[in-house]
């Protein structure tokens, strides 16, 4: 447990951890590559450190140097001795269900943790199966442990009930080792970074509109890159200065993907006083900084298409709304129900202990501010975002706020409580 007390304001210059989705499909696309990947700013965290452990089991060569990562597998990627891990990482293992699924020969059981055992597999599995995929698992494949036994699959088109990023990579790394194309329609764009990726590593994709044609004719080069700054790790101190007084956060080279940064649409529709300076493009990704100031924040509505563009985003973005003046009413968010816990549940939870008024809807929240928020104890449910979340939370409280489960923060930001200790001036990042 952690005890976050009040802070006056924040203040600094921050760089946060390369970017946690970039991460695993730069070690994913390494291992598959002819020439392999070396990045630099390779994500900290446990999630993308699950995806390297998975891919080292079957044979990929990792070497990491601070905060560089080369990879290859000069042998390719063979069945591994025991179990592979995801731990609690969601995107590792849907995405490696799709590339699996495609190396004939290839044997694995693709386990999780308890959390991400209960979440939801059949929406990459179904459509992993239609392809010709031997996928077998709990409930029918719809939960960790699941057993793949890769082969040639045949292409597809596929048409997604739900944006997901997760489910749209696992499908065209599958589509990575057809011989005949495959299509993904998304009923709403969802993050584009595998999309981005393949075409920086030499592999053509067709896109028109939300629908994405892979049809591999040659191998995937190497290539060496920076990746930027996790936008969804600066989004905690985008809001902690907004809505402290007399606050300002420089973020110096965050990922500004337009699939991504949605929060920064929302929250400049709510008054955010906020400049960003682009730096160009690192691996086919936007990147630059952000400044932020202390903002007078108003209610908003958020809905519909840009839900997928701020999906990491809703909790604090929930934690903004709680200190904006005016109703904020955020719908269609169904999707967080099965994220790393039920945010919609936990948040509004947390929220409510804090003093905020929340009202919990199916698909989202109603929140009307602005609250003063008070101490109290709320518990993180084991999701890195809400216990990030609610320590953004506590900094505008008027006592102090204890989190249950704090350390979960380590799974995309380790730095996260040090730098927040830094930017309140309580000391030193470690
Ligand atoms: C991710 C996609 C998103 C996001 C997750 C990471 C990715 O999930 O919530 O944290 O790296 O592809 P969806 O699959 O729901 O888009």
């Amino acid at each position: 447990m952690k005890v976050i007390r009040s802070a006056k304001r924040i203040s600094g210059t921050v760089t946060v951890p390369g970017d946690k989705s970039i991460s695993h499909r730069a070690a994913i696309l390494g291992a598959v590559s002819s020439g392999g990947v070396t990045v630099r700013n390779f994500a900290d965290g446990a999630d993308c450190a699950s995806t390297l452990g998975c891919l080292q089991k079957m044979g990929a060569v990792v070497s990491k140097k601070g905060s560089t990562l080369s990879i290859s597998a000069p042998s390719g990627l063979s069945s591994p001795a025991g179990a592979l891990d995801a731990g609690n990482s969601g995107t590792t293992a849907r995405t490696l269900c799709g590339l699996l699924a495609g190396l004939p020969g290839l044997e694995a059981t693709l386990a999780g943790d308890d959390g991400l055992s209960k979440r939801p597999m059949l929406r990459v599995t179904e459509p992993l199966r239609a392809m010709g995929a031997s996928i077998t698992g709990e409930r029918g494949g719809d939960n960790l442990p699941l057993k793949i036994t890769g082969r040639k699959l045949r292409g597809a088109t596929h048409s997604l009930k739900t944006a997901s990023a997760q489910v749209k990579t696992a499908l065209l790394l599958a589509g990575l080792s057809t011989d005949e194309p495959t299509t993904v329609i998304e009923p709403l764009k969802s993050r584009d970074h595998t999309e981005r990726m393949l075409t920086h590593l030499g592999i053509p994709l067709y896109m028109d509109g939300n629908s994405i044609t892979i049809a591999p004719s040659r191998p995937l080069s190497g290539g060496e890159w920076t990746i930027p700054g996790d936008f969804s790790s600066a989004a905690f101190w985008i809001v902690a200065a907004a809505i402290l007084p007399d606050s300002c956060v420089v973020l110096g080279n965050v990922g500004l993907n337009p699939t991504r940064t949605g929060l920064l649409k929302a929250l400049g529709r709510m008054g955010l006083a906020c400049t960003v300076e682009p730096l160009g493009l690192q691996g086919g990704e936007p990147a630059g900084t952000i400044t932020v100031h202390s903002s007078r924040l108003k209610g908003t509505e958020v809905s519909g298409a840009e839900i997928p563009l701020m999906i990491d985003e809703l909790p604090i973005l929930a934690v903004a709304a709680a200190m904006a003046e005016g109703t904020t009413e955020i719908r269609d968010a169904m999707e967080l129900r099965y994220k790393e816990c039920d945010r919609i549940a936990v948040v509004a939870e947390g929220l409510t202990v804090l003093g905020a008024k929340v009202t919990e809807l199916e698909d989202g929240w109603r929140i009307t501010g602005p609250s003063k928020l008070t101490g109290g104890r709320v518990s993180s449910a084991g999701d890195h975002r809400a216990a990030m979340a609610f320590a953004v939370a506590a900094l505008a409280a008027d006592g102090p706020v204890e989190i249950e489960g704090h350390e979960c923060a380590a799974v995309s930001y380790p730095g996260f409580f040090s730098t927040l200790d830094r930017l309140a001036g309580r000391g030193e990042d470690r």
